[in-house]
């Protein structure tokens, strides 16, 4: 499954030269092809303000278009530069829910670089629904990103 995504992906990389519309296509592709994958967007990092901003995603809209660095799972994550995988979000207690349905949920970073610019974020209505594979996955997309719009500056 993952390897059918990749080669899709890349190719969707190759032939879009604007950042959004590789986003978006790369959201929706995600949404609507990976089984359990039910809300996939891209925060991007405003440093000035310290926080994240929604720039592209595919599912149901939320009303957390900007989060606070530290704040919830995303937020968690753009501080520690690390990836969260989180088995079952009700453990959680800082969560920022988006929708009673979401039960776990990965967060993997983008990077410029060594310099974390962004990240994706996936929710899925499944306990559990994310391991190791996702996150080599996730961390492949997002490097073929980085490598394609941002590592050229
Ligand atoms: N659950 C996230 C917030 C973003 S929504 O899932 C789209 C969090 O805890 O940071």
């Amino acid at each position: 499954m993952f390897k059918n995504a990749i080669k899709h992906i890349e190719e969707e990389i190759r032939i879009t030269n604007n950042l959004n519309n590789c986003l978006n296509s790369i959201c929706t592709y995600l949404n609507e092809k990976i089984d359990g994958y039910h809300w996939v967007g891209y925060y991007f990092h405003n440093k000035s303000k310290q926080e994240l901003e929604l720039r592209s995603f595919s599912g149901i809209p939320t009303e957390h278009t900007k989060i606070p660095f530290g704040k919830g799972i995303c937020g968690q994550s753009a501080l520690s530069n690390d990836p969260i995988l989180v088995e079952d979000v009700s453990k959680e207690s800082n969560y920022i829910s988006c929708n009673i349905n979401v039960k776990s949920e990965i967060v993997v970073p983008l990077f410029n670089k060594k310099e974390n610019i962004g990240q994706i974020d996936i929710d899925s209505n499944n306990l559990n629904q994310f391991t190791n594979k996702d996150l080599k996955f996730l961390e492949k997309i997002n490097e073929m990103i980085s490598n394609k719009f941002f590592q050229i500056k």
